[in-house]
């Protein structure tokens, strides 16, 4: 995906949570816009951290893994390091937590105490760095809307 592309998918994510600060309300719609939007994409969602570990929250996407501990997976890696994990074959990450055989690749961003922002995509490889800084600005559109 371009930037260009980033820029209109952020203005139209702020324009979507302009005027709720539901946490709960704003995850599920950019939760539904991001899997709108988002050409080859088979999951994103949100993980809330609960008491510790992360729990799932709104999401678009088959049913997924409910709970995951911090420093597991993908998910609980991005949460404990709080850095974005890029991740081009799941197959080649250590500990990664099959929810969807069909996810091949995953972008997992982190949102501060809050939890994580998770998308999975069939295709090896296919998030690359224009869409993670562009899901990285995403989800500062989704802290700022709930601030
Ligand atoms: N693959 C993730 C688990 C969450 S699902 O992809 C929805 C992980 O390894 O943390």
């Amino acid at each position: 995906m371009t930037t260009d592309f980033y820029d209109d998918l952020v203005a139209e994510a702020r324009a979507l949570l302009d005027g709720e600060s539901d946490p709960v309300a704003n995850a599920a719609n950019l939760s539904a816009l991001l899997y709108m939007r988002l050409p080859d994409v088979n999951w994103v969602g949100f993980y809330f951290m609960r008491s510790g570990e992360l729990v799932v929250g709104p999401f678009n996407g088959h049913p997924a893994c409910t709970r995951i501990a911090l420093g597991q997976g993908v998910c609980g890696t991005a949460m404990a390091e709080q850095r974005t994990q890029r991740v081009a074959d799941v197959h080649a990450f250590k500990g990664h937590i099959v929810c969807d055989p069909n996810s091949r690749s995953e972008l997992v961003v982190p949102l501060g105490d809050l939890g994580v922002l998770d998308l999975d995509s069939p295709s090896p490889g296919r998030f690359g760095e224009v869409d993670q800084e562009g899901l990285e600005r995403i989800a500062t559109v989704y802290l700022e809307s709930i601030a």
